[in-house]
């Protein structure tokens, strides 16, 4: 009896549900917030770094220093500072959220829906990814 009132108190709400037949589709955890919504609300679950080939033509714009794309399938901001180094910054746009309208003048992003503009130095605004370029692979961490 003990045991089961031990575990009433210390299981999640979904499974002391499901202990008891209710189903219910929803994560257990120990923390308030939701991590992914939390994650500069970026709507997409990191759980690892992300290896990119950039020698693949999706990814082309990069190959000149200067070069950007806004690459949509990861929601990421990328510009190519030097042959060493690309950037990668969340697409999101820090003033309302949107990500699919980014012009970039070579210092700045600027997102076209109320024009607002972002450096593209990791210490502003623009949630800035770390990243590594070796030789075609770029490892990107969301940590
Ligand atoms: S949403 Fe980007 S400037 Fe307003």
């Amino acid at each position: 009896m003990e045991n089961r009132r031990n575990f009433l108190k210390t299981a999640c709400k979904p499974i002391v549900l499901a202990a008891l037949g209710i189903p219910l589709l929803e994560a257990c955890s120990s923390e308030e917030e939701d991590p992914i919504l939390t994650s500069q609300n970026s709507g997409v679950a990191r759980t690892g770094p992300l290896i990119l080939n950039i020698s693949d033509s999706t990814f082309s714009a990069l190959s000149e220093i200067g070069g950007w794309l806004n690459y949509t399938a990861e929601n990421l901001l990328m510009v190519r500072i030097s042959s060493s180094v690309i950037r990668v910054f969340d697409n999101r746009c820090p003033h309302q959220g949107n990500r699919d309208r980014w012009v970039y003048d070579g210092n700045e992003f600027t997102c076209q829906y109320h024009n607002n503009s972002y450096s593209n130095e990791c210490s502003g605004s623009l949630n800035c990814y770390q990243s590594k370029l070796e030789g075609t692979t770029l490892t990107v961490s969301f940590g």
